[in-house]
Order: structure tokens, then C-alpha cells, then sequence
């Protein structure tokens, strides 16, 4: 069975856990060491990634192409507008023919049955580096880091502020697969997909949803926030104005643990969905988080490849 990860339930809870301390491991090894030499064991040695890009990328880019680095193998980059499938070859040839090229393939999609289609061709792993559905590879650099915060996850109360959107979506999935509980607000309108909360409920995680940012902050372990107008769609006055109440600011923090941890995928909207303060607080991880990508994206080429 080829292993892809398309969504966190691809892997489950005991993989991600052992996802989780393979990338604290790594991380601690090469502690120091120059970012692109080959970690000591080099488990991906003569293994090739091949990365396609349909939207922007910053840290998904880098990020993927260090771990495969690191693993010692190597990386392709394209951009869907430089390839023939800009040009309207089906995504079932474009994964047949990458599949005898190369050894896995990452892309970033808009509609997420791309990704399912390019799975259902691929005879090697396929990973999901974003759709407008879910943003699993995020996930897992987000729990890490909420792990090294010294935060157990099951138990743990983790606020969603603004946005019903793709990244709310996997940490909906987390929280069903690492039994942690998730409070969202939202304005109305702008919910996350029912099947997620549905998921994440039957899997024992406590959701709840609603329009109130205050007590959806209320002593929260971890408060987190994503852009409130993600790639792909329209830049809507109408939905800005009715985020607005969902900035995370110093007064929302307030409400949250003295010790909560500010978490955002990046990039950020600075006086948009987060001030500047709380952006550059002591309680904000951000950047370790997007460093987090890193060491992740590694555990999970190696949980694609069945090293994990
Ligand atoms: N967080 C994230 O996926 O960043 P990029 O869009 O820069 O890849
Ligand atoms: N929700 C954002 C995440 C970017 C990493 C988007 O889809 O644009």
C-alpha cells in the first residue's frame, strides 16, 4: 500500500505521536549544525520529492525542500503554470508519468478532489501541501510546537478565532485523533465544514462553535488565528468587516491562560486578525512554529516512505 497523506486521519493519532518525537529528535541532533548538511543517518539517500505549486508559497516551499535535503535525498520544484498540466494535461497522466520519475510528490492545490485524483494515479506517496480544504503538513509543525511548549495535547483547549478555513479544518482533525478540545468563533456564516466538527466529535473531542471571541478565549491553552481571506478567494470588504471582532488583540490574550501560546500558520495580516503586540509578544511562537515546518515536513516524508 502506497502511503499518501492527504488528510491527518491517513496516518492517525499513533503515527502523528511518533511523528511528533521523531521530529524532536532530528531537531535536537542537528541542533547548530549548517541547515543543509544531511542528517547523520540520511534515511531518504537517492530519494527524490517532486514539488508542484498551483498558489504561493513561502515556508511550504523551503521547508519541504530542506527536509528532503536533510534526509539526505533531493527535490524538484514546479510551478503548475510551467508544467503541461497548466496547459491542460489531466492530473491522472501528470501523476503516472511523476510516479516513474520520481519517489513521492507534494503539491498545493486549489480544490482538494485534485489531490484525491493525483492519490488515486500516483503509485508513490502524494501529500497534501495545502487545497482549499485542509493543511495537514501545518498541523503537524503546529502540534509539535505546542508540544514543546511543554503542553500535553489530550486535555489541552486550543481557541479558533475568525475563519472557518482549511487550516481549522486539520486542527479539527487533530484534535479528534489527539483528543484535544477546540473552541471556535467565527462570525456567522463562516463556520468550519460540518464533516470536520462531526469527525472530531466522534472521536471524543470536545467542539464547540460560536460567535463569541471572548469566550472562545476563555482560559484557552493556545489561541490561534489564520489569515481571514485565504489564496484563491475574493478580497470581500464584507467578510473583513464582519471578522473584525474576531482579532486576536492584548484584551482577547487577556482572556486566555497567563501561559497560552500564540499560534498562526504565516503568512500574517498584521492589524487585520492579529495586532502587532500580541504578533511580537513573549506568548507568540510564530516563528518557531514556521522553523517547525522543517523538522515536521521530515517526519512525515519518513511516515510516507514507512520509516515511521
Ligand atoms: N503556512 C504556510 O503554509 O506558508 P506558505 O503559504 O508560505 O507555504
Ligand atoms: N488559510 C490560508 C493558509 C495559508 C498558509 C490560505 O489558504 O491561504
Amino acid at each position: 500500500m502506497v502511503r499518501h497523506f492527504l488528510e491527518l486521519r491517513d496516518a492517525g493519532g499513533d503515527a502523528i505521536a511518533a511523528m511528533i518525537n521523531d521530529a524532536m529528535d532530528r531537531k535536537e541532533a542537528r541542533a547548530d549544525w549548517p541547515k543543509g548538511r544531511a542528517d547523520a543517518d540520511a534515511p531518504l539517500a537517492g530519494r527524490v520529492l517532486a514539488m508542484i505549486f498551483e498558489k504561493n508559497s513561502t515556508r511550504t516551499r523551503v521547508s519541504f525542500d530542506m527536509a528532503i535535503r536533510q534526509l539526505g535525498g533531493s527535490s524538484i520544484v514546479m510551478e503548475a503554470g510551467g508544467m503541461q498540466l497548466g496547459r491542460g494535461e489531466s492530473i491522472a497522466d501528470t501523476a503516472r508519468v511523476l510516479s516513474r520519475m520520481v519517489d513521492a510528490i507534494m503539491i498545493r492545490t486549489d480544490d482538494h478532489s485534485k489531490i484525491d485524483e493525483m492519490a488515486q494515479h500516483a503509485t508513490v506517496p502524494v501529500i497534501n501541501g495545502l487545497t482549499d480544504r485542509s493543511h495537514p503538513c501545518q498541523i503537524v509543525a503546529d502540534l509539535l510546537t505546542i508540544v514543546e511548549q511543554g503542553k500535553p495535547l489530550p486535555g489541552l483547549e486550543l481557541a479558533w478565532l475568525g475563519d472557518g478555513n482549511n487550516v481549522l479544518h486539520s486542527i479539527l482533525e487533530a484534535a479528534g485523533l489527539m483528543k484535544f478540545n477546540v473552541r471556535i468563533a467565527t462570525p456567522p456564516g463562516y463556520e468550519p465544514d460540518r464533516s470536520y466538527v462531526d469527525a472530531a466529535r466522534a472521536l471524543g473531542a470536545r467542539i464547540t462553535i460560536g460567535n463569541d471571541a471572548q469566550a472562545a478565549a476563555n482560559a484557552a491553552d493556545v489561541v490561534v488565528t489564520d489569515t481571514w481571506v485565504s489564496m484563491g478567494q475574493p478580497h470581500a470588504e464584507a467578510k473583513i468587516a464582519a471578522m473584525e471582532p474576531f482579532q486576536v488583540n492584548s484584551a482577547l490574550m487577556a482572556r486566555a491562560r497567563p501561559d497560552a501560546c500564540f499560534l498562526h500558520c504565516l503568512p500574517a495580516h498584521i492589524g487585520e486578525e492579529v495586532t502587532a503586540d500580541v504578533f511580537e509578544s513573549e506568548q507568540s511562537v510564530v516563528f518557531q512554529e514556521a522553523e517547525n515546518r522543517i523538522h515536521a515536513q521530515k517526519s512525515v516524508l519518513l511516515w510516507c516512505f514507512g520509516l515511521i
